[in-house]
């Protein structure tokens, strides 16, 4: 099968860092199709040798087993090429169309890799240059849309020129290992089901905590804030993967209708949850890494009054028969104590208790999504080196239980050279499977759901809580889950 893969924006920011380093590694793995052209498209004035050269560059910024050798980067520079394209010029996308035709491959993918505000012109352009063929894919990276009228904008444009199965709508999260494993670990198995319920479920945590602050997108991150930039998309995605009903099979629109069901179903947000339920933070000057860090304020690109939130708290809960009653938390931010993204799943205490435990004390389920892998149940056993003494207290001669855990790491399992989120994602695309992609009617939801949040905090004067870079967020993300009589799982 040959393809030609058009990267918009192919001298970016997401090129650099995350698109060509997996397209490198499918290429090492042998699964990206021989004979393919990846065309790096973007207004820089560069031939084909000086973008070859340019992306060489970037390799050699790369540390151990995931540099390229000579031999192996020349081979995949060959696959290498240039074109240069002012995204609002009708006649350079005549250029590109010339460039695709020439050759005719059975597949063309448009990454669509620019800034959100040109989405439309340029699909629009894409379709005027008749490039919108039945064999075009187009992927599509957040944030798409702002809110969600620009999203149903951007949607309802793209709509007009592309059927919806050549929309591939990224959101990574979905193509990360361990999220596939969440899913094989929900579908694939039958010992979780019959207890993955309102009855034997006390809540679900799930965070998603970065240590790294906003880097070398202040600017960017300042318009969009932890809310559009997590939330909406990533958080809700795993909402839907830890809430979904099982989906009739394994195909894209079975899978799509679960999410959609579970993101029309959560709790809509009314003035009073949205004060007791909805925490935003902004992190000020604190230590990452051992070293004193700038707060968010004073970050390029930051307006030094800026109102943005870098942290998230939420409570909510999916409506449904399943579900009703068990709180789900989601919190994220930049510049927490560790990068840590997991599931808690705490499960509720025996309903009588013989034995003497901790107040709260209960099984628990923790799916670790990075940068650990692997899945942890934790279960309450009598650690065998305990004595009973006659001065212990200790009733009808029981031990206390302490809390032990069965530990499950995949990347010591599978190896830790397991394809990657982008790479994964990259070969879904060209290979033309839709199961890890958002469609519209689920992005559009989970805007509609988000944007009382975003309202409400823009008429609220009292602006983000600080919190100190380095910790885990303001206290009110605590104190909002103290509140159901629950803490956040283990800080690690
Ligand atoms: C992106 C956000 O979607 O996800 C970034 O725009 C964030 O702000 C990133 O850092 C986190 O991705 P990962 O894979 O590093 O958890």
């Amino acid at each position: 099968m040959s393809f030609d893969l058009v990267l918009f924006g192919g001298t970016g920011d997401l090129a650099w860092r995350k698109l060509m380093p997996a397209l490198f590694q499918a290429f090492r793995h042998g699964t990206l199709p021989e004979g393919g052209r990846i065309i790096g498209v973007a207004r820089d004035d560069l031939s084909h040798v000086q973008y070859r050269e340019l992306i060489a560059s970037r390799f050699k910024t790369v540390e151990g087993a995931k540099r390229p050798s000579e031999e192996e980067f020349k081979n995949f520079a060959s696959m290498l090429h240039y074109l240069r394209l002012d995204l609002s010029k009708p006649g350079d996308y005549a250029r590109l169309a010339e460039m695709l035709n020439s050759r005719n491959a059975d597949t063309v993918v448009m990454y669509v890799a620019t800034a959100p505000a040109l989405f439309t012109q340029t699909v629009e352009q894409i379709a005027a240059a008749g490039l919108n063929g039945p064999n075009t894919r187009i992927v599509l990276e957040k944030p798409l849309g702002h809110d969600l009228a620009s999203n149903r904008a951007i949607n309802e444009a793209v709509g007009k020129v592309l059927h919806e199965n050549q929309v591939f709508r990224i959101d990574h999260y979905l193509g990360k290992p361990s999220v596939q494993n969440l899913f094989a670990m929900r579908f694939g198995n039958a010992l979780f089901e019959p207890i993955w319920r309102r009855e034997h479920i006390a809540n679900i945590q799930i965070t998603i905590a970065e240590d790294l602050g906003v880097e070398k997108r202040g600017a960017f991150y300042d318009q969009t804030g932890a809310l559009r930039d997590m939330v909406q998309n990533h958080a809700l995605q795993l909402v839907c993967a830890i809430g979904m009903e099982p989906p009739i099979n394994a195909h894209a629109d079975a899978i799509r209708d679960e999410k959609l069901k579970v993101l029309r179903s959560l709790a809509r947000w009314t003035p009073e949850t949205l004060g007791l339920h909805a925490v935003r933070g902004q992190y000020t000057a604190g230590t990452a890494y051992g070293e004193r860090v700038p707060g968010y304020r004073s970050e390029p690109g930051v307006d030094p009054g800026s109102n943005t939130e870098t942290f998230v708290a939420l409570r909510t809960e999916i409506e449904n028969w399943r579900w009703a009653g068990v709180p789900i938390y989601i919190r994220t931010g930049k510049r927490l104590a560790s990068r840590d993204a997991r599931i808690e799943v705490n499960f509720r205490p025996t309903p009588h208790a013989i034995f003497r435990t901790q107040a709260g004390m209960a099984n628990k389920l923790v799916i670790n999504l990075q940068p650990k892998d692997g899945l942890e149940l934790h279960l309450l056993a009598q650690a065998q080196d305990q004595r009973v003494s006659t001065k212990s207290g200790v009733r009808g001669g029981m031990l206390p239980l302490t809390s032990v855990q069965l530990d499950l790491d995949f990347d010591k399992r599978f190896g830790s050279e397991r394809v990657g989120a982008y790479e994964r994602l990259l070969l879904d695309v060209i290979d033309g499977r839709l199961n890890l992609f958002v469609r519209s009617d689920e992005q559009e939801e989970a805007w509609r759901w988000v944007e009382p949040i975003i309202s409400h905090w823009e008429h609220d004067n009292n602006g983000p809580r600080p919190y100190a870079a380095g910790t885990w967020g303001p206290s009110a993300s605590s104190a909002m889950i103290a509140r159901d009589g629950f803490w956040w799982g283990e800080e690690a």
